[in-house]
């Protein structure tokens, strides 16, 4: 048996103080019961440092010098074929991703009501070519399908997990999230990759309403709700796999308060002031476990990383393992952190020794690659290969200074002249324990 010494640090904590906190300047976590693991807090006192600066502002995106993934869709969230080590597979010589997409006719401000993922293959890795729909027998699950992952096994056997969101022929969209999966098998030719035998479809996870909020505690009084957007990671430490995913904290509005362990040190919480409606933000970063090795069994865990009062979406979240550290990344925009804070449309992310254990923000504040101040929303779904390397997509560019709100109400030709729908030069990062740097801007759709 393999000691959890995070573990037995914090449930040995908690039985001693008997208190609900165990609070250090940086980072903070919420003992749940005694002897289950810390849940991490993204505290308002940590989220007050986040800056722009030259290690972290992405570089100015020049949309006209891109080239579109397809001249008929557009392309948002993106994901590679992974290995299970999560490294992006070569299959007989390819490289495939898996993006959402909608035809380029449909207004930006609406493509994530009817999107559908396809998928794209590549020799070099630089051009891709579009394969279709990866489900096109019309059995995916949901009204149209959010943002997953996807892994390739020894035996060959593609999995995918993806978001299913509404019902399928519903009347009324409606925005229940449900996270599915399937099996299918891949097929190469020297010009084309096709899949065949997807199994049938199968719902994994919904929320609990225990450590992750249902649809109905949201709508008592929250601002958005999700439980979305699985990542699948296998531990090499310990073997086991898990889905990360994209969720809010149980429990009504009503029923919150903020916690001082959610606000941050003594010192900070004497001089800062928390507005009543942060507590309406929380977000959280969950976890579920396989309980078989089909991946078709998970069973919820506490969040490994909550930002109650300080952010409402958490979105995308992923692990990767460097050295002996965890590095959980997620993004959010910057209309999503709770009043009185402030941080840009960005990739954030935090490391700790163990995968259940104290997250401690990267440089600070959690910020590790935020849009420059006067392009503010030119790239978003930053995702973080195992090398470092960065990928993303390219949003709306040269908006003049106007807040999503207000391009939202922008006629659909200005919308679709400002919105990228291609994939953004990738960009590089260095992880040195908890710093990170850009070191680098690649090619769009690089993973290397
Ligand atoms: C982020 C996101 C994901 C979701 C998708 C829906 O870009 O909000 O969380 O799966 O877009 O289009």
């Amino acid at each position: 048996m393999k000691w959890n010494f995070d573990k037995i640090g914090k449930s040995l904590a908690a039985a001693v103080i008997g208190i609900t906190a165990i609070l250090t300047p940086a980072i903070s976590s919420t003992v749940l019961a005694q002897g289950t693991a810390a849940v991490s807090n993204w505290t308002r006192e940590v989220a007050s440092q986040i800056k722009l600066n030259d290690s972290n502002t992405a570089p100015i995106i020049n949309k006209e010098d891109l080239e579109k993934m397809s001249p008929d869709y557009l392309v948002w969230d993106t994901w590679p074929l992974q290995d299970r080590q999560g490294h992006p597979a070569v299959v007989n010589g390819y490289k495939i991703i898996f993006a959402l997409t909608v035809p380029r006719d449909v207004i930006p401000g609406k493509r994530h009501d009817t999107a559908e993922i396809r998928y794209f293959y590549s020799k070099d890795g630089k051009g891709w070519e579009l394969g279709g729909l990866v489900f096109n027998d019309g059995k995916a699950l949901g009204s149209r399908q959010w943002a997953g992952s996807a892994f390739i096994d020894k035996d060959g056997k593609i999995h995918m997990f993806y978001t299913a969101t509404g019902r399928k022929n519903e009347t009324r969209l409606t925005y229940e999230q449900r996270i599915a999966t399937t099996t299918g098998d891949i097929v190469t030719t020297n010009t084309t990759v096709t899949f065949k035998n997807w199994s049938d479809h199968k719902i994994i996870l919904e929320p609990d309403g225990k450590y992750y909020q249902t649809q109905e505690q949201s709508n008592l009084g929250d601002l958005s709700y999700s439980f979305r957007d699985p990542y699948f990671f296998e531990d090499p430490k310990s073997g086991e796999q898990y889905i990360l995913f994209e969720a809010n904290t149980s429990g009504t509005a009503a029923e919150r308060t903020c916690q001082p362990e959610q606000i941050g040190s003594i010192e900070f919480r004497q001089t800062h002031d928390t507005p009543e409606k942060a507590k309406l933000y929380n977000g959280s970063i969950g976890i579920a476990k396989a309980s078989n090795g089909n991946l078709t069994e998970f069973k919820e865990l506490p969040p490994l990383l909550e930002a109650n009062c300080v952010n409402e979406e958490l979105e995308r979240p992923n692990v990767i393992v460097k050295g002996n550290n965890y590095y959980l990344f997620t993004k959010t925009h910057t209309g999503k952190f709770a009043p009185g804070l402030k941080g840009p449309e960005g990739l954030y992310g935090f490391t700790s020794s163990s995968l259940f254990g104290s997250y401690k923000p990267l440089n600070g504040s959690g910020l590790v690659i935020g849009n420059p101040g006067d392009n503010p929303y030119q790239g978003y779904s930053w995702l973080v290969m195992p090398n470092g390397t960065v990928i993303s997509y390219v949003e709306y560019v040269d908006v003049e200074g106007k807040s999503i709100d207000e391009i939202g109400q922008e006629s659909p030709e200005y919308q679709k002249e400002h919105f990228g729908g291609m994939l953004a030069p990738s960009l590089k990062i260095s992880i040195t324990q908890d710093r990170t740097d850009i070191v680098t801007e690649k090619k769009q759709g690089v993973f290397k």
